[in-house]
């Protein structure tokens, strides 16, 4: 088979739909695992580290309610407590799923530079879903930065 610049390009792009469909999986499967009876809305997540592994975690919710905790960060959580501290995607799986201020912060931590945010907006009971995905860089402008802040 010959090898064209464009053949080569539509087996990256292949490639990158396939890990898309696994990390959306991993965040429905994990979603199923929340832990939400006081807000009553499930949120799972799937982070993919760098060594190819996928790491996932639902939000976990408390009766002192300030205690919850965000299915992004559990996942993030997750991986880094298997030695995993860079992120090629993070995807997250809920009704107009989006993470959270906080976790934005917790995401671009461990992100690396082109790492991709997937959403995908769908309750479990739904045929339909809408998946989104762009670059982390977007996710916060003007983050806190520890290396402006001598960290
Ligand atoms: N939550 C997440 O897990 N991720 C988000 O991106 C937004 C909010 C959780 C926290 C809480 O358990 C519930 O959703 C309602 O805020």
């Amino acid at each position: 088979m010959k090898r064209t610049a464009k053949g080569h390009k539509k087996n990256r792009k292949t490639r990158a739909s396939s890990i898309r469909k696994k990390l959306i999986e991993a965040a429905k499967k994990a979603q199923k695992n929340s832990y939400s009876p006081y807000s009553r809305y499930p949120v799972g997540a799937a982070v993919l580290a760098e060594s190819g592994r996928i790491y996932t975690g639902c939000n976990v919710e408390n009766a002192s309610f300030g205690l919850a905790c965000c299915a992004e960060r559990v996942a993030i959580f997750n991986a880094v407590s298997h030695g995993e501290k860079k992120l090629r995607a993070v995807c997250v799986a809920a009704k107009s799923a989006k993470p959270c201020g906080a976790c934005r912060q917790v995401i671009i931590e461990f992100a690396l530079k082109d790492a991709e945010a997937i959403f995908v907006d769908w309750q479990p009971l739904e045929k339909r879903e809408k998946v989104t995905h762009i670059k982390v860089s977007r996710l916060l402008p003007l983050p806190f930065d520890p290396s402006e802040a001598g960290l």
